[in-house]
């Protein structure tokens, strides 16, 4: 049996009181069904991000303001989370917003947390894919797999195709995060006007409240000055993509 994080309990998730012979949730009661719930959602950090660490490339090359934030937020994570507070990073392409998400989810991981981790044009095709499946059952539960999990970890909102139908999904899991103070990270391209344009007034407000003020992350494309940089003398980073064949069309 699993020993109580909280050194309460004998790892069972229930107080016992010999006295009054009854039993009572211990606080680690709602981690645990949280952790429950969430092993069938995904909590892989991608093979690219795997390493990330604050003190090395390309952590240390982003914005030391953001990154800052992002340590202060990592070293107070188990009260962050269980105060529902979450981060937001709002940028242009390949400056690092994915990256330093991948940071703070696998600490949250190391940290025992329980982390779900979607980009939204994958977390919403899931959310049709179960409807599709015929039973309300099935999408009800994934909501509340989604729901209970303690960090919600969305990558790229606004790249995806929307449909009423799948704001309002998205709508429901965000409003009952919300509700239940739990904890939202995202990164997205969009600025909060089209943000909202792109996914509804009211899912961005409660987004806001949850998350703060998006940190924000811009300049240059790292990826284009990888492609750039590479040459046929110096073989590819892990991920590069490689130069575009001299004498082919572009
Ligand atoms: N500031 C930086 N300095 C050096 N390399 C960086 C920096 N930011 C990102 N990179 C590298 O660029 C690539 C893209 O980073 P990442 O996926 O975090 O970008 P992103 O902001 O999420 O982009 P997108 O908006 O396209 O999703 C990665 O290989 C990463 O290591
Ligand atoms: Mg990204």
């Amino acid at each position: 049996m699993t020993t109580c994080p909280d050194h309460r309990c004998d790892g069972s998730g229930f107080v016992f009181d010999e006295r009054t012979r009854s039993a009572r949730d211990c606080s680690c009661r709602p981690r645990r069904i949280a952790k429950r719930k969430a092993r069938q959602l995904a909590a892989v950090i991608p093979s690219r991000y795997r390493g990330v660490s604050f003190d090395r490339p390309p952590v240390t090359q982003i914005d030391r303001h953001v990154v800052d934030e992002v340590r202060r937020y990592v070293d107070t994570l188990p009260d962050q989370l269980s105060r529902g507070r979450g981060l937001w990073f709002q940028g242009d392409v390949g400056t690092g917003k994915t990256t330093l998400a991948m940071l703070v989810s696998a600490a949250a991981l190391r940290g025992g947390h329980s982390v779900a981790i979607y980009s939204l044009p994958r977390l919403l095709g899931l959310l049709r894919e179960s409807f599709n499946e015929g039973s309300e059952a099935s999408l009800s539960e994934l909501i509340d797999r989604l729901t209970a999990v303690e960090l919600l970890h969305v990558d790229d909102v606004g790249a995806e195709k929307t449909s009423p139908w799948v704001l309002e999904q998205l709508y429901s899991i965000v409003n009952a995060r919300y509700e239940d103070g739990r904890a939202v990270m995202l990164t997205t391209n969009l600025e909060h006007k089209p943000l909202e344009e792109q996914i509804g007034e009211r899912t961005v407000s409660r987004l806001v409240e949850m998350c703060g003020d998006p940190l924000p992350l811009h300049g240059k494309d790292r990826r284009v000055e990888y492609r750039v940089e590479a040459t046929e003398d110096r073989p590819l980073r892990y991920g590069e993509q490689a130069p575009w064949p001299a004498g082919l069309p572009n």
